[in-house]
């Protein structure tokens, strides 16, 4: 079967079907900008956002509601404990640019389980049904889910799960391909995704392990899903989308310019610098640094020197003295100034 080169989510269009995956602390309003500029990537999600925290923002200053992309549409995802958390926050949210919601239903964090969100939402059949509902009952704007496999392999559990959240009017399911106790150490359970997929008519969005064009074919390929979710190799290639979108559909992503590690990280910091308050610039360069370090040989040192850094400067002055060694061209782009 030929790999789509788009997909709707009711009423919004994902061009091309490449999605960059929600992870606290990185995929902030700069970096999805970055990538956005960059190109290829189809649709956004912002980091999950507590929906009781949510409904205490100002959407106009609040950094975590921020939207600056320019033509990409950005999902907003709720962590949900509470199905009577989810009004107050959708007030928020509709104030914002955001085009879609989507529901944590797969982090395993002790605290937020503890409280009932993530997984643990996933796992209590009954709220998240209620949860689901409430949403739907409020809101046009496309919802969907991104969930993991359970805590166990449980073909009933997640089979009556997914046909629920469809019933309960989901409009696309995000399939991360782990159990709980798999963290990052064993391979994503594709199968799984494919399982999902023969379950539900909704689109699926397959996500785990994809690190280049050739396993995002073949995830494509092995699940049927409609669309593939990038996490962890998009924050160390934030031009994997490009990289991906112009070798799978060339006609319509083709090569422009190329840019340098130095330009990306030059940018990264330029755009954290004008969006971000001073005091979480810092923290979130080293997080980016921790990633990004990933593509040299000897990027322990780089990822050292940002780490003991005690300014933004100080930890641009010292990349920029790595990266200078490391000027290669890397990537085709739509590079914006
Ligand atoms: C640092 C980090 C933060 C994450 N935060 C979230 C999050 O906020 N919401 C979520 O649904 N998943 C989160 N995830 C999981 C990713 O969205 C994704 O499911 C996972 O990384 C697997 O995809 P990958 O193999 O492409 O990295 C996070 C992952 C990482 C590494």
């Amino acid at each position: 079967m030929p790999v789509p080169n788009s997909l709707e989510i009711r009423t919004t269009t994902i061009v091309p079907p490449l999605v960059m995956a929600p992870m606290a602390g990185i995929t902030h309003n700069p970096f999805r900008v970055l990538v956005e500029e960059i190109g290829g990537c189809g649709l956004f999600y912002t980091e999950m956002l507590s929906a009781a925290a949510v409904a205490n923002e100002s959407p106009g200053r609040s950094f975590y509601l921020q939207n600056h992309l320019k033509h990409t549409p950005l999902f907003y995802q709720l962590l949900v404990y509470e199905p009577s958390q989810v009004a107050p926050a959708l007030e928020k949210l509709v104030k914002c640019n955001c085009q879609g919601i989507d529901v944590n239903l797969g982090c395993t964090a002790p605290p937020i389980m503890k409280k009932g969100g993530g997984l643990a939402l996933m796992l209590d059949f009954e709220r998240c049904s209620k949860t689901i509902r409430e949403l739907r009952s409020l809101t046009e704007l496309p919802l969907t889910v991104k969930l993991r496999l359970g805590d166990r392999a449980d073909w009933d559990y997640l089979g009556k799960l997914c046909r629920m959240l469809e019933d309960r009017g989901v409009d696309a399911i995000t399939v991360h391909g782990r159990l709980k106790a798999d963290r990052f150490k064993r391979p994503a359970k594709w199968d799984f995704i494919e399982k999902v997929k023969q379950m539900v008519s909704v689109p699926v969005i397959g996500n785990g392990d994809v690190t280049d064009s050739q396993s995002a074919r073949m995830m494509f390929k092995e699940t049927g899903c409609e669309a593939v979710m990038i996490g962890r190799a998009a924050v160390t290639k934030p031009w994997i989308f490009r990289e991906i979108a112009s070798e799978i559909w060339p006609e319509i992503f083709p090569h422009k310019e190329t840019v340098s590690y130095r330009d990306i990280y030059e940018r990264y910091v330029k755009l954290i610098k004008k969006y971000l308050p001073e005091e979480r610039q810092l923290g979130r360069l080293k997080e980016f640094t921790a990633y990004f370090a990933q593509n040299f040989k000897f990027g322990h040192t780089l990822w050292r020197s940002v780490q003991n850094a005690s300014s933004v400067e100080e930890s641009l002055e010292k990349a920029r003295l790595f990266l200078e060694h490391h000027s290669k061209e890397i990537v085709s782009t739509t590079k914006q100034t």
